[in-house]
């Protein structure tokens, strides 16, 4: 970690293991396949599983730069904001955070953390947030002032790539299919930068008409120069849209605890297994096939939704 900025390697010792955990499923073993959980989940309570995979070379961007002040969006119960305003407060930088929508008279769980650890929220109508989007790297909005450095939403820009190498180099077992949950596909794109050629990694859409995300997953991963063509997202397990869930989806995920004392959020990682589920299920993969889902935190989350 040569030239890392020793307060992100202090918050880093203090994180948890992210471990490997087999599924234990007959009809998984019936058809000749394996399938693993890499609980990132458990790396922190806050900055859990792809946030601080996302966001470490980011900060150590921002830190390497003096910036004193990080800047970010996100919707009212967003996990990315969640752990930036966190880690913010812990490295001794101002935050502030662009919030979708009018500021609610009582605030949520998470804008109340949010606010309790310093952020300066500010509410954006839906169109501005819109425009926001394009802003894609950290000094691209404008108006910004010295020592403000800019994180688009889901911290998706190119340094994020870095981090998520660091959750695939830790996978020490044999595998065929690397499994993530999309928002952004920031973290699939990393995935497909830092497997070896002969694995293929999946991603599954949280968002309904999630078609552009190719694009970007190409944009990002070109940036790069990562010419791995084996990846592909699947569009159809996001229950209606984003943050939409119906009985299938919380049976699924009430079962899959109680079986396998794994907590799951309904928003990324259970939609993903929903889905992983359904392709097994359809005879999707290759008896023999490995297959390593990614657990990718945000269980703050369940706060809003359950
Ligand atoms: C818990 C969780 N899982 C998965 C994702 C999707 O990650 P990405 O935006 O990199 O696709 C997010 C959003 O950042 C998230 O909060």
């Amino acid at each position: 970690m040569q030239g890392m900025d020793d307060r992100l390697i202090a918050i880093e010792k203090q994180f948890g293991r992210s471990h490997l955990e087999q599924i234990k499923e007959p009809f998984i073993q019936a058809q000749g396949l394996e399938l693993w959980i890499k609980r990132d989940d458990l790396l922190h309570p806050i900055i859990s599983g792809n946030k601080w995979r996302k966001l470490k070379y980011c900060l150590a961007d921002a830190l390497a730069l003096n910036a004193h002040t990080l800047i970010s969006m996100g919707g009212a119960y967003s996990n990315h904001l969640h752990a930036l305003a966190y880690v913010g407060k812990l490295l001794g930088l101002k935050t502030v955070g662009l919030i979708r929508g009018e500021r609610p008279a009582i605030l949520n769980a998470t804008l109340a953390d949010l606010e309790s650890w310093g952020m300066r929220l500010q509410f954006v109508s839906r169109t501005a947030y819109r425009e926001l989007r394009q802003y894609k790297t950290p000094d691209g909005l404008p108006d910004l002032q010295t020592g403000e450095y800019w994180l688009p939403e889901g911290g998706a820009m190119s340094l994020a790539l870095q981090g998520v190498r660091a959750l695939v180099s830790e996978i020490d077992r044999p595998y065929d299919v690397l499994c993530v949950p999309c928002g952004t596909a920031t973290t699939l794109a990393g995935c497909v930068c830092a497997v070896s050629e002969d694995k293929q990694v999946l991603g599954f859409a949280a968002f309904k008409g999630a078609r552009y995300l190719s694009a970007e997953v190409e944009n990002l991963i070109n940036f790069s120069a990562c010419h791995n063509k084996r990846w592909f997202i699947h569009l159809d397990y996001h229950f209606g849209g984003f943050a939409k869930k119906n009985t299938d989806l919380l049976q699924f995920i009430d079962k899959f605890e109680q079986q396998h004392d794994i907590p799951l959020e309904p928003i990324y990682t259970g939609k993903m297994l929903y889905g992983l589920y359904d392709l097994i299920q359809k005879g999707y993969f290759v008896s023999g096939q490995k297959i390593i889902a990614v657990h990718t935190g945000g269980l703050q989350g369940n706060r809003a939704v359950l």
